[in-house]
């Protein structure tokens, strides 16, 4: 296993790739793996689905009247987001396998996406031999209008378990999580995910759990487990997300308020 790139008590942090990890993390070892990988999704043409990531992920964010407005702001890039379909199933299989033999019996795996690689995502959980359990819709709230058309305001979380459900909590939580995303000012990721909506999966998990997130980006969930109780092993390819991460990570272990990375504290140091 390659050093850490940021580790406290809690947190470790891999700058790498995933698969390379998950491959050398013991079988067992995790209680859920909660990601959001890189969709390969985006328009309706294969031209579009390769085009760069900080193009296709624009994002749109709320004026104070409730309406959408396109963002000014530019955030970096990602790799590995322009697999065509079969590609997109295949590699997903092979890293949820990963996942699958990490887990420990009976734990929890939910893994985001949008509606086009909603019907591949569950495949490939289920050819990963994890038990498909439910789809989740994440409620953005806001989201492009286009005319004529169903407005894009919701992502979905797909959601199963290693084998049995070993300890369901005692908690009835809602199919529809209803988060807006962090605002243009406030985000550090292209693509970042709402603190609250990772926190509302983790309700699903015991206390003081071990969280996996293969594909950490700015890691988000991350700052969910750690201010909820639990441990966080996070892996995260791009060298500036993993340094956005560990700014996070440290952030919320030094007892601080995590605001989305944008006002972390600057700790003065390499990770
Ligand atoms: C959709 S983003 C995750 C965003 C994250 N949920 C957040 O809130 O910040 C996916 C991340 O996976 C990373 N990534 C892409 N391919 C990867 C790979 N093969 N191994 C590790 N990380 C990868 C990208 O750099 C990107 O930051």
């Amino acid at each position: 296993m390659t050093t850490p790139y940021y580790e406290d008590e809690r947190a470790t942090l891999h700058n790498a790739e995933a698969l390379a990890t998950l491959r050398e993390l013991p079988t067992a070892s995790v209680d859920a793996v909660i990601t959001d990988p890189p969709y390969s999704s985006g328009g309706a043409m294969r031209g579009d689905r390769q085009q760069p990531a900080e193009k296709k992920y624009r994002g749109w964010s709320q004026n104070s009247d409730g309406s959408s407005k396109a963002p000014t702001s530019t955030y970096a890039g990602f790799t590995g987001d322009t697999r065509d379909q079969r590609g997109y199933l295949v590699w997903s299989s092979i890293w949820m396998t990963e996942c699958q033999r990490i887990l420990k019996p009976g734990g929890t795996f939910a893994v985001f996406t949008d509606w086009r690689q909603l019907p591949t995502t569950t495949d490939a959980v289920q050819a990963a031999g994890l038990v498909w359990r439910a789809v989740a819709v994440w409620d953005k709230g806001i989201g492009r209008p286009v005319k004529g058309r169903f407005r894009n305001h919701v992502e979905y979380v797909v959601w199963a378990t290693n084998g049995p459900h070993s300890s369901p909590q005692d908690v009835y939580p809602s199919t529809v999580l209803r988060h807006t995303p962090p605002t243009s000012s406030r985000r550090v990721h292209l693509t970042e995910k709402p603190v609250g909506v990772i926190s509302d999966l983790l309700t699903l998990i015991p206390a003081g759990s071990v969280v996996l997130d293969p594909f950490a980006g700015s890691a988000t969930t991350g700052v969910a487990a750690l201010e909820a109780g639990h441990r966080f092993i996070g892996v995260e390819m791009s060298e500036h997300y993993a340094e956005v991460s560990a700014n996070r990570l440290r952030t919320v272990t030094q007892g601080c308020r995590d605001d989305g990375g944008q006002d972390a504290i600057d700790f003065g140091e390499s990770a």
